[in-house]
């Protein structure tokens, strides 16, 4: 049976672009494989800790190798708990909408909670940095307001730290089979922002049928 993590980053559930592209995935996927068990993570809801003293105390110590005091490791399983659900997942699916040419900042909250030492990457002086996540396939749905094209207005070249920033991310975890769904344009007209739900729509299947051929 195949694990399907579904990391939801947009607060709006009815038109969220990013949504809409993913469950286009979803569902195609699920038709090649009805035992797909599918876990959805919606970081508006979820009551993302604070990355407090504790926690942050708990990082350090565990970095110099002195043992946690109680509150620490309650924090610090706090943080283990979460990142268990991508431990979990054989197959990651993120909505992400642009924000401010980058991510919302609940997902960078998400992030910075669980990209931790010894729960998602390791390392040592001989082998350095290794991500933890390993022979995972993450599916990105990225969803942008504007145009991102060369030569348009907001050129992805300069104004998107979006798909660069999750993908660095991804590869830093252990996750390096990474695909990439784009829907650009949505706040530029309803008849461009529905011709472009629909091509990313064709996208999405296209790549639920390619990953199970
Ligand atoms: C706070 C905020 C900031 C945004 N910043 C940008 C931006 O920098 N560039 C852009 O193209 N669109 C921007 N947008 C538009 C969104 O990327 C667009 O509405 C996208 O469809 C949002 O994803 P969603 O439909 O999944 O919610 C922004 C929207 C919000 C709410």
């Amino acid at each position: 049976m195949t694990t399907l993590l579904h990391i939801q980053c947009s607060p709006r559930k009815q038109r969220s672009a990013s949504l809409e592209t993913a469950r286009h995935f979803i569902d195609r996927y699920r038709q090649h494989r009805p035992q797909t068990q599918v876990e959805t993570l919606d970081l508006w809801s979820l009551p993302l800790p604070e990355f407090d003293e504790e926690a942050m105390n708990a990082k350090y110590a565990g970095l110099s190798g002195t043992p946690l005091t109680p509150a620490q490791q309650n924090a610090w399983d706090g943080l283990k708990a979460l990142a268990a659900h991508l431990h979990r997942a054989d197959v990651l699916v993120l909505s992400v909408p642009l924000w401010n040419f980058s991510i919302p900042y609940k997902l960078k909250h998400f992030i910075d909670l669980v990209s931790q030492k010894d729960i998602l990457f390791s390392f040592d002086p001989e082998r350095g940095l290794q991500g933890l996540l390993k022979g995972k396939t993450a599916v990105v749905a990225y969803a942008r307001g504007m145009d991102f094209s060369g030569g348009s207005l907001t050129p992805a070249a300069t104004f998107d730290f979006q798909k660069p920033y999750v993908e660095a991310w991804l590869n830093f975890i252990g996750v390096t089979d990474v695909h990439g769904l784009t829907v650009e344009k949505t706040i530029l007209g309803e008849d461009v922002d529905r011709a472009s739900r629909s091509a990313a729509a064709q996208q999405a299947r296209a790549l639920a049928d390619a990953l199970n051929r």
